[in-house]
């Protein structure tokens, strides 16, 4: 995309565009009232928003280092598998007749054709095996083999098909018998070891013989030491995020292109081996490692609240389902939330507790599909409506959200809350920051559960964050309408193929993670955010043009002007803590008045977070985490009147302490 904010600094500079064009000409000013609290913000206004997309869980959060670890990633060949052997002549192939359950309908068969070679079957990984040193391991495979007695396998991580002698762990599995057995071990790698990706999985032996090979797991150390768990350094971005709550599972991943690919949640339950698995939207197999189960776990270690988007009967093909035959997907609904809060006693409660969690789990917020509005057979109203009064009916306590309209045939004639969706360029994004200003404050509750500047890849640049600081500021400043907001996609892996969206709010690869700009800007917001909203009255903000997005230009409308710069205030009346966020989207420092209204006086000492960039395209990456952090400073202010510089395209809370 060509920059206006930089073509308009060259237009200046060439004194062909009129200063007044772009800035105005007096110091901008804003009275802050605190003398007149406003509307309570919602606790709720910054959460998390996640599906499989981007290889988000499978080769992203979810811990799992075995990429196709029941073989059923493809039909005919063993991909991410390959043979590891020194002796020509053995194979490997998928074996459809011979299988471990009903669910795993697929081995992958090691013929080893000579004793006293080693030979067995290694695994890639999801882009590589994460080698870190002194680190415990742990796994399991299921085998059985073609011969009677005992006989060993190795098993190992080694270096990749570049490197096939280094050896970082290895450790012997006794194997017996003809039967499928399941067998377990450690590996610990060594001191000292250069953390890499370059790795493999290898399970092997020096037997000659048949061996057959189903569902193969291997984790490293997960989150709270978790099992079947998350990553720690992902988790540890999120947790620093401080969310409130994490919408689940999706997106478009809820609703499959078909309905045997829908997030069909009974099949994500229970011991790996008895997972199926299920073709995701986003062009790949998902494991459904991450489960139900799972995600809730998730809410739990990170103190969020599910709110959980349950199918209702439209698919991405554009399939949907009404009247009775709906009703059998209203009963999974009801299950599935009678799986997360019901006690021991109920039937789906007691399943949960035989998965290992007997508590039940806090569930206040339901949502009924997603992107209903693509629905073109206009089926959504009495869709909606069956599922609202079925779970009124059982659960009068939930919040019940639509996704594309209000208005619907249901006791009060409207939705709970709506879901509203926006992806933008920045410039759009900061023309946006009114959009809730005039929304009937008697209607239903919105949560915005899915948005993003849209510029960066894979994951937003400076310009993007400065576009979602932006946009935060109109939802802070309605955050009495707005209850709730995620910015979508959560997670990308950065490798070749591992994107299917571009910008995207945390990057990683196999062994580290990275938080793009918008990441920052959400950490800002979300861990600065009081309890009453304060009014904030502005005089002489600058503007500038907006930049065009492509289908604009094409549409010959002419560029109108947006604001530069953007405010919000919020109080924390326990911690007497009053928090300005201020950004400047220009390409220039803006220095600004500020007048904190009201009888409560202002410490002298206040501290600043800032995040800038010294061009709107810098960015993190995989390379260069931490480019473009927020630097937290200690800072004097004047009493109640004072003022500031905001540098060139920069982020700022300023948190002032009320006396
Ligand atoms: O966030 C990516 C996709 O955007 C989601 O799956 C879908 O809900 C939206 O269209």
């Amino acid at each position: 995309m060509i920059h206006f904010r930089k073509i308009s600094a060259y237009l200046l500079l060439a004194g062909i565009l009129p200063c007044s064009n772009i800035f105005a000409q007096s110091t901008p000013s804003l009275d802050v009232n605190l003398n007149k609290i406003g509307h309570e913000v919602s606790p709720m206004l910054y959460g998390l928003m996640t599906e499989e997309i981007n290889y988000a869980y499978d080769g992203g959060i979810y811990a799992e280092i075995i990429r196709n670890r029941s073989f059923q990633d493809d039909r005919n060949n063993p991909v991410h598998w390959s043979l590891f052997s020194e002796k020509q002549g053995s194979t490997i192939k998928l074996d459809h007749k011979t299988f471990l359950n009903s669910n795993n309908p697929v081995s992958l068969m090691l013929d080893v054709s000579a004793s006293g070679k080693v030979t067995g079957i290694a695994n890639e990984g999801y882009w590589g095996v994460p080698v870190r040193p002194n680190t415990v391991y742990k796994g399991f495979f299921y085998a059985k083999a073609d011969f009677d007695g005992d006989h060993e396998f190795n098993v190992s991580i080694t270096g990749d098909s570049a490197d096939p002698t280094t050896v970082y762990a290895t450790a012997s599995v006794k194997h017996t018998g003809t039967d499928w057995n399941k067998y377990s071990f450690e590996l610990i790698t060594k001191q000292g070891i250069k953390p890499t990706t370059n790795a493999r999985f290898v399970i092997s032996t020096v037997q000659k013989g048949n061996y057959w090979f189903s569902v193969t797991s291997l984790f490293p150390p997960t989150f709270g030491n978790t099992p079947n768990g998350n990553r720690p350094d992902i988790m540890q971005l999120l947790s620093d995020m401080n969310p409130a709550f994490l919408r689940l599972p999706g997106g478009n991943y809820l609703e499959g292109g078909n309905f045997s690919s829908r997030y069909d949640w009974k099949k994500t339950l229970g011991p790996l081996e008895d997972r199926p698995g299920h073709m995701g939207t986003w062009g790949y197999r998902s494991s459904d490692g991450m489960g139900l189960l799972e995600y809730l776990r998730w809410c739990e270690d990170l103190n969020m609240e599910p709110l959980l988007a349950v199918f209702a009967g439209y698919t991405l093909g554009g399939d949907h389902l009404s009247g009775p035959y709906l009703q059998p997907f209203i009963d999974d609904a009801l299950e599935e939330i009678e799986y997360i809060i019901g006690d021991v006693n109920t039937k789906w409660g007691a399943q949960r507790a035989k998965d290992g969690h007997p508590k039940a789990f806090p569930l206040r917020y339901i949502e009924i599909g997603n992107e209903d509005f693509f629905d073109r057979s206009g089926s959504y109203k009495e869709r909606f409506a069956q599922f609202y009064k079925a779970i009124k009916a059982k659960y009068p306590q939930m919040t019940i959200i639509s996704t594309a309209g209000k208005d619907f045939d249901v006791p009060g004639g409207t939705a709970d809350m709506i879901d509203d969706h926006y992806y933008r360029n920045a410039s759009e994004m900061e023309g946006m920051t009114t959009q809730y200003d005039d929304y009937d404050r008697n209607g239903p509750k919105v949560i915005v559960g899915e948005w993003a500047t849209r510029e960066g890849s894979p994951t937003p640049n400076f310009n993007a964050a400065l576009g979602d600081a932006a946009w935060l500021t109109g939802l802070e400043r309605n955050s009495d309408v707005v209850l709730m907001s995620c910015y979508a996609p959560l997670f990308v892996n950065v490798n070749p193929g591992g994107m299917q969206w571009k910008s995207d709010l945390i990057g990683y690869n196999a062994l580290n993670s990275y938080g793009s700009p918008s990441y920052y800007v959400q950490k800002m917001f979300s861990n600065h955010l009081g309890d009453k909203y304060i009014p904030i009255h502005a005089e002489s903000i600058p503007t500038q043009f907006e930049t065009l997005n492509e289908k604009d230009i094409a549409s010959g409308r002419k560029p109108r002007k947006i604001p530069a710069m953007f405010y919000v205030a919020t109080k924390d009346s326990k911690k007497k803590l009053l928090y300005l966020k201020l950004v400047n989207t220009q390409n220039k420092a803006q220095k600004i008045n500020i007048n904190i209204n009201g009888t409560e006086q202002i410490l002298p000492t206040a501290t600043l977070v800032e995040l800038s960039a010294d061009y709107p395209e810098a960015t993190n990456s995989i390379k260069a985490p931490t480019n473009i952090v927020p630097v937290k400073s200690e800072i004097k202010v004047n009493g109640n009147q004072f003022s500031r510089v905001l540098p060139a395209y920069s982020i700022a809370v300023l948190v002032l302490k009320i006396k």
